[in-house]
């Protein structure tokens, strides 16, 4: 995997027009989101989505988002897309933002696709997925999963990708070719980038140690052995390892005719000189390491299609101590050109987002700064009449 920093806009080959297949595009900017979202009832105290902007915002419709309401609750809902993806011959295009608008507490903010056939009316943490995509923050954990399910595994990518932290919105692509490598841009910059076969582990090894190769008995992989010549100093053992604590003297109230002998806790000897060891020298007989040796092995396979997945359903299946996360711009489909102008608009978006932002921290800090000085005239005015 390499991260990347540089900006770069993945683009599309010019003159290559492939129509667009949108399978999935969900911006909750009127109340149709609710004929798409289907609430698990898998368990009876999921915590509850709603509309909101949050506190600040940059556009009252286009910064309408999904947002957890619960803190302490797990998150169980999901969407069908508007017809199934085999994304085999197709590149595959997730994207959607988060916005951990309550700072960094502890919350997953990612998305899963799951495959056709499964009981979305009882979605929960063990319903199969194919693709577990963005960020999980805890603490100073901050990470941006990406797990694929192969051969009925979730399988990580190796390696870590940091999820950006602030209480701002953030978008979260991520690119899978068919031939096979994958992208993952952050704000519509190239964050990470790799094989899907250099960075998952999908198949066994394509060799293993031989198990009829075992070490030869008179193997000698000592490369130095004890001097014989070499001898223990007659003076060697003459102090003990531990002695009464000179400092453990027997209390003043201690009668020894009375009371008997006081024990002093022993303590490690400062003239005690360890275990003796002879001297080494180089063995004669070294041979170097044993290497043991390797060959085919017999359960290893190789399959070509580790991008390919059928999918039907995009999920929120989440754990959130903080809630408040805002979802919004969800988007699958098979072209990289429609993600790319929709991410331009998130990315619009940003600077009148972070101007409320700030204004909002302004107001927060003159509120307290009024607040705190009201107190002080309070406090100055009583100390007066007490006078
Ligand atoms: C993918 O392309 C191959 C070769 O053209 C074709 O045989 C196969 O049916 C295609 N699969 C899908 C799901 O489109
Ligand atoms: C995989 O396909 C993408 C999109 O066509 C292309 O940009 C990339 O260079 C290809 N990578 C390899 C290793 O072929
Ligand atoms: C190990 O040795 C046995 C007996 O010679 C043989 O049948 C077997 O195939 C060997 N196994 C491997 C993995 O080479």
């Amino acid at each position: 995997m390499r991260l990347t920093t540089a900006l770069s806009l993945l683009l599309g080959v010019p003159g290559t027009l492939v129509a667009a297949t949108t399978y999935f595009r969900e911006t909750f900017d009127d109340d149709a989101w609710k004929t798409r979202w289907l609430q698990s009832s898998s368990r009876a105290d999921y915590g509850k989505f709603a509309i909101s902007t949050g506190t600040f915002f940059a556009d009252p419709v286009a910064s309408r988002a999904f947002q957890t309401q619960d803190d302490a609750r797990n998150y169980a809902i999901s969407a069908p897309f508007t017809k199934e993806f085999d994304s085999t011959n197709s590149t595959f295009v997730l994207q959607y933002s988060v916005k951990f608008e309550r700072g960094s507490n502890c919350a997953g903010g990612y998305i899963k696709i799951l495959p056709p056939g499964v009981d979305v009316a009882r979605l929960n943490g063990e319903t199969p997925y194919n693709i577990m995509f963005g960020p999980d923050i805890c603490g100073p954990d901050q990470k941006v999963h990406f797990i694929l399910n192969y051969d009925k595994e979730n399988r990580m990518i190796q390696g870590e990708i940091p999820a950006p932290i602030d209480q701002l919105s953030h978008l979260y692509t991520l690119i899978i070719y068919p031939n096979q490598t994958y992208a993952i841009l952050i704000d519509n910059e190239v964050d990470a980038e790799g094989s899907l076969f250099d960075d998952f582990d999908f198949f066994p090894p394509k060799t293993i140690p031989d198990p009829n190769a075992s070490k030869p008995a008179d193997w000698d992989d000592r490369e130095t052995i004890d001097d014989e010549t070499d001898e223990m100093p007659d003076d060697w053992e003459d102090e003990p390892e531990e002695i009464p604590d000179p400092e453990d003297p027997p209390p003043k109230y201690w009668n020894e005719d009375v009371d008997g002998e006081w024990f002093r806790t022993m303590v490690p000897n400062p003239l005690w000189k360890g275990e003796w060891t002879p001297r080494q020298i180089p063995n004669p007989k070294y041979k170097g390491a044993w290497v043991h040796p390797e060959i085919a092995n017999p359960k290893y396979f190789y399959h070509q299609n580790v991008h390919a997945y059928k999918s039907a359903y995009v999920a929120f299946e989440l754990w959130q101590v903080t809630a408040g996360s805002l979802f919004d711009d969800i988007l699958v489909t098979d072209s990289v050109e429609e993600a790319h102008a929709m991410a331009a608009a998130f990315v619009a978006r940003r600077v009148p987002e972070y101007k409320a932002k700030e204004k909002l921290d302004n107001e927060d800090r003159a509120r307290v700064r009024r607040e705190k000085e009201a107190k002080e005239k309070e406090k100055a005015a009583k100390g007066h009449s007490e006078l």
